[in-house]
């Protein structure tokens, strides 16, 4: 078997009486891009500063691309791209000469470096900033800058921490669109609190609540699940649920909405196929009219909100705030080649 681009088997790490990170396994194959989610405070940023050297574990294990975080972290440093949750900023230089300043510390050759640069800059939409001063930039800009940072060596494996946090909307739709791109070429872990728009770039998605895994699943096992239909049926409303509840393929009928004699229901199927046409013309044929016929997946919000409230409803009394026990890590300061 491959060895996985992304390891972590059993990974916790504790800040004092915080279990920011619980017993948390996965294995990332290359290639693949994974929404990593949570609630604030989950341990997402905890789990990627480890995975990218930059915070030890209190035990447990991760490799990447087969190097141990912990005793090679060099050679981790050297195949990845991390984009941490605080782009540090290097406020007196400007874009370009930040850029080509990271290139020589990660040790990009001097040969073709120039047009690596160039090439970063293009690919993260920073060019019309190129010669601004970074301390003038504004959040959004800095964190293009960050993304085409993590780019310049062309590691195999990017690490992204919120890299469309405090971008507006149209940013948020463009840099996501690169994510995909580069989801092409590279293996790529990123976390997000925009739910909607992660639906349309993640092959695999694990929300991380409390430290914990909670839910790890592909999109393909995802679109897979049963579908539900919404339908809207101008007729008389009983005679048209008796007659919905009667059809083979359907498992169960609700009524959500009755507005004169149009009423909007909720089907589900008993297996997986698609049974939308069937359905028009069956209740066509009643002599009924049919105003809409829908598919509905689960979205990854109604995912994540199912997680999440699971561990809500469960409620546990929240920890007590403490003070760190160990100095904030040392962001990527980014020193050679992270
Ligand atoms: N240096 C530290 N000292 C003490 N506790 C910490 C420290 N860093 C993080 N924590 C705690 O660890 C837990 C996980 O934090 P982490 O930053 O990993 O969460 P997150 O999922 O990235 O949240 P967010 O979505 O808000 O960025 C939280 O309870 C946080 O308060
Ligand atoms: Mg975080």
């Amino acid at each position: 078997m491959q060895t996985p681009a992304i390891n972590v088997q059993n990974l916790s790490k504790n800040y004092g009486p915080v279990q920011a990170v619980d017993d948390v396994s996965f294995q990332v194959p290359h290639g693949e891009l994974v929404g990593f989610l949570g609630p604030n405070g989950a341990g997402k940023s905890t789990c990627m500063r480890i995975l990218t050297t930059w915070l030890p574990a209190s035990s447990g294990y991760a490799w990447l691309n087969g190097y141990d975080v912990m005793y090679q972290s060099m050679e981790v440093r050297k195949r990845i791209g991390y984009l941490p949750e605080s782009v540090p900023v290097y406020g007196e230089m400007r874009v370009r000469e930040y850029l080509a300043y990271r290139a020589k510390l990660k040790g990009v050759e001097r040969r073709g470096r120039t047009a690596r640069i160039d090439n970063c800059m293009a690919k993260c939409r920073v060019m019309e900033v190129k010669n601004r001063l970074l301390s003038t930039l504004s959040k959004g800009y800095r964190q293009r800058v960050g993304l085409a940072d993590t780019l310049l060596a062309d590691p195999p494996i990017l690490i992204l921490d919120e890299p469309t946090s405090g971008l507006d909307p149209v940013q948020i739709g463009e840099t996501l669109a690169t994510i995909k791109e580069l989801g092409g070429q590279h293996t790529i872990l990123f976390s997000t609190h925009v739910l909607p728009e992660v639906e349309k770039v993640y092959d695999r998605v694990i929300i991380i609540d409390k430290g914990r895994i909670k839910y790890d699943e592909t999109k393909k096992a995802i679109d897979a699940q049963e579908a539900s239909y919404l339908l809207e049926v101008r007729g008389p409303a009983d005679a048209v649920t008796a007659f919905l509840r009667d059809q083979p393929d359907v498992a169960s009928v609700e009524a959500k909405s009755i507005e004169s004699d149009l009423t909007g229901f909720e089907l589900r199927s008993r297996d997986r196929k698609d049974h939308r046409e069937a359905l028009a013309s069956r209740i066509a044929a009643k002599g009924w009219g049919l105003r809409r016929v829908e598919v509905k997946r689960p979205s990854l919000e109604a995912i994540f909100n199912e997680v999440v409230r699971r561990r809500q409803d469960a409620a546990t009394p929240a920890p007590a705030p403490v003070t760190p026990t160990e100095p904030a890590p040392t962001e990527p300061d980014k020193t050679p080649a992270a």
